[in-house]
């Protein structure tokens, strides 16, 4: 059945074609919108799925869901403002499949939307820590598993572990609508492009999606605090009408995936055209 689009245009649908069998992948942000897509998308690709975030209830209920459509789920708690809960995030990975191949860094939370001048300190420090530390904290315990896969090849080109990081089209520009979010993906953008060239010696490659406009609850608030500025969002899409959760995991599948050996330190946009 086909799918339609916040526009009421049809979105096109895909069939599973094993893009991540034998790969274990842990979700950040798993408990909606693109990360509970992924979470669906990437264990129909084959993929032994770990979903993580703090909504432990919806974190089970989709990993029932995946299970019963004959996939492999386990969830964890994760707080991203503790480092102490992501760095336990990953160790539990460790306990429940020994390795991990893929990481896809996707959970965040946006700010109070407004100007520069009445950003919050609040904000700024929240920002820092959920959209920015966190994934530090992150990349660098997922790197130290991935480095001790069984079999992690020595050599770059063998096909590593890969890692991906959840921007935003907002990272790319001026971002006067959301000051604080935007200068925090734009730092998350400098860390993936590093950590693509600091760890492709371990065959790990890091790279960044920068989606544009993505029906999901962050739209939702952004449109309570702001009334309006989903049409306008829609407006400014080439394509003409924002993302559906699963086209934005559809990229990151890829770029976890092994056909995607050859690309690190990129920052893949999914916005329908809006940034060119
Ligand atoms: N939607 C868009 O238009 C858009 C555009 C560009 C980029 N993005 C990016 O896409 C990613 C996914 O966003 P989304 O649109 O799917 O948003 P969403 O529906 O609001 O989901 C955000 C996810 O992040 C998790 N999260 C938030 N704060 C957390 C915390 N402190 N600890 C652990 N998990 C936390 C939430 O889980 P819990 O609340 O259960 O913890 C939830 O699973 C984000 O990185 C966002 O910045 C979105």
């Amino acid at each position: 059945m086909a799918m339609t689009s916040t526009t009421g245009t049809p979105v096109p649908q895909t069939s599973a074609i094993g893009l991540l069998t034998g790969k274990v992948v842990l979700i950040t942000g798993a408990s909606r919108g693109i990360g509970a897509a992924a979470a669906h998308l990437f264990a129909r690709e084959g993929a032994a799925v770990v979903l993580a975030a703090r909504s432990t209830d919806a974190l089970e209920r989709l990993a029932g869901r995946i299970r019963l459509e004959g996939g492999r789920a386990d969830t964890v708690a994760l707080d991203l403002a503790d480092a102490a809960s992501i760095r336990a995030a990953v160790d539990r990975v460790e306990q429940l499949h020994g390795r991990l191949d893929g990481a896809f860094n996707n959970g965040a939370t946006i700010q109070q939307p407004g100007p520069l001048e009445s950003t919050s300190e609040e904000d700024i420090d929240e920002q820092f820590t959920v959209n920015f530390r966190a994934h530090w904290t992150a990349m660098t315990a997922q790197a130290a598993l991935m480095r001790r896969n069984p079999g992690n090849p020595a050599d770059p080109g063998a096909g590593g572990a890969a890692i991906v990081n959840t921007s935003s089209i907002g990272s790319r520009r001026a971002n006067p609508a959301l000051p604080a979010y935007g200068a925090m993906k734009r730092a998350l953008n400098s860390l993936t492009e590093t950590a693509a060239v600091t760890w492709a010696r371990y065959g790990i490659r890091v790279n960044a999606i920068t989606p544009g406009g993505t029906a999901t609850q962050m739209i939702e608030e952004w449109e309570t605090a702001t009334p309006g500025i989903t049409e306008r969002i829609n407006a400014t899409v080439p394509l003409g009408r924002m993302a559906e959760p699963r086209e934005v995991a559809e990229v990151a599948a890829w770029l976890l995936s092994d056909r995607a050996s050859m690309v690190t330190g990129a920052l893949v946009p999914v916005d329908g055209g809006a940034g060119a």
